[in-house]
């Protein structure tokens, strides 16, 4: 351990220590939001169940949490792993591989309509696990949480229920903005396409974030929904997420928040910026593939209509008519992905076992520490305003991105380079891509400044 770390877990520490006691409690109050809707104060313990894979410790030790995950624990290319490209998906933890495990060999059965034991097992599972995620969005109700196969397909399921809904009539307009992923701007484009609506997108400033005064220009009365990320994957940046909903709300306009980089990041509460459909994935979150969540507002599900027709999301089946079921298993028709819906709360307990406040103070640490570090290299640009979350983005003068990456995996780090699914806002930079470094609990101050050392050693190469 450098004693550069030992200082800064200290740091650490120090602000732990009156989150831990705020753990222990039932639930701390009054908790802190900030204008982006990052929970400060963790409300998002309260109720869930811990489990024991690890003794509790006060403060995040990512030396003792990397224990927990095998996959890292290895060589590439004779260097030990540095895995630095959590925002495409992070490491599974011991108790979710656990769960996955688990349920195959002891309770694997159909769910909702079996009236033998483990179907009755399976079923409690997967509904206990919607109750979990709820609490943790501290949502009204677990029937507003919608099990999907990820973000991109809970983006998907709004924009085609909204469409085939009265929400939209020729000439209304969707706003998105200037630093969405692609998921969360070609399905409405897809959608404008069909129902004669424009697409308006919130510039992005210099300094990688939001023109928030250019935002409210945007919106009239012919603003039907606004959809925006909550943290940006290519930049980090951490939206305002409160005053993007509240002003959509002045107008009239339907709130989407892609949730996808900010889950896994810190905690979220839902109740404090008001918006009507939040999604995220759960491979993102210490959770496995193939399993997503959109929480929608119960009033509007019960109104919308459903997207994909099969068993589950019905009431009665005769030729002449369908009646359909209440939300949310309206919009969850056929077999879900009842193992990954489990495996998924097991993470999101994980999540709660080391406290969201935790690991966002730990990755803020991370973060700045490698901002400082690249920022001292020669020719160097860091996109993305000094606050962000969960992803640092840069590009070397006269070096491709792809080709640092190369370098870099080389010595075995895993960066991403390229677009990151954001091709407007790598357009809007005149640039074709750039080399991402993201963070997750289990990552180390050492490994943000071996990765300092290997990108001054790479560009040694390339220049
Ligand atoms: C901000 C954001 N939105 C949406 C997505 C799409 O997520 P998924 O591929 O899990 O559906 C991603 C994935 O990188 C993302 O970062």
């Amino acid at each position: 351990m450098t004693l550069y770390k030992s200082m800064r877990f200290l740091d650490l520490q120090e602000r732990d220590q009156s989150e831990s006691s705020c753990r222990d409690s039932a639930r701390c109050s009054p908790q802190v939001i900030t204008p982006s809707g990052r929970l400060l104060l963790s409300t998002t313990l309260a109720g869930s169940p811990t489990r024991h894979y690890r003794p509790f410790v006060s403060a995040l030790d990512p030396y003792q949490l990397r224990q927990e995950f095998p996959i890292l624990n290895q060589e590439i290319n004779g260097k030990p792993l540095v895995y630095l490209d959590n925002a495409a998906t992070s490491q599974k933890p011991l108790c979710v591989l656990d769960s996955s495990r688990n349920y195959y060999e002891r309770i694997n059965s159909n769910i909702h309509r079996g009236v033998h034991r483990l179907s009755q097992a399976a079923t409690a599972a997967h509904e206990a696990a919607r109750e979990t995620i709820a609490k943790h969005l501290n949502v009204n109700r677990p029937e507003e949480i919608i099990f999907t196969s990820g973000t991109t397909d809970s983006v998907n399921l709004v924009a085609s229920s909204l469409g085939r809904s009265d929400q939209f009539q020729k000439g209304d307009e969707i706003i998105v903005s200037g630093l969405e992923h692609h998921s969360n701007t070609v399905p409405w484009q897809m959608l404008c396409e069909r129902l004669g609506i424009t697409l308006k997108v919130i510039p992005v400033l210099d300094d990688g974030t939001l023109d928030l005064e250019a935002y409210d220009a945007l919106l009239s009365e012919r603003t039907k929904l606004v959809s925006v990320n909550h943290v940006s994957n290519a930049f980090g940046t951490v939206n305002n997420v409160i005053h993007i909903c509240s002003q959509a709300k002045k107008v009239g306009a339907l709130t989407f928040i892609d949730g996808a980089q900010s889950v896994p990041h810190f905690g979220v509460d839902l109740q404090s910026f008001d918006c009507d459909f939040y999604a995220f994935s759960g491979h993102k979150v210490y959770g496995p593939t193939g399993i997503g969540i959109l929480y929608g507002r119960y009033d509007l599900l019960c109104k919308l209509p459903p997207w994909r027709g099969g068993g589950e999301m019905i009431k009665e089946v005769t030729f002449e008519k369908t009646t359909y079921n209440d939300p949310p298993f309206k919009f969850e028709a056929g077999t879900p992905n009842i193992e990954g819906g489990i495996a998924l709360a097991a993470a999101i307990d994980y999540v709660n076992n080391l406290g969201a406040t935790n690991i966002a103070a730990h990755e803020d640490a991370l973060i700045k520490r490698a901002a400082t570090i690249l920022a001292e290299i020669d020719g160097i640009t860091l996109y993305g305003p000094d606050d962000r979350a969960g992803a640092l983005s840069f590009n070397v003068e006269g070096v491709h991105h792809y080709d640092l990456g190369t370098l870099l995996d080389q010595m075995g780090f895993a960066l991403r380079t390229g677009h990151h699914c954001c091709q407007p806002l790598m357009a809007r930079f005149g640039i074709t891509g750039t080399i991402r470094a993201s963070f997750a609990a289990y990552n180390t101050i050492e490994e943000v400044e071996a990765l300092g050392k290997a990108v001054e050693k790479a560009l040694m190469m390339l220049r």
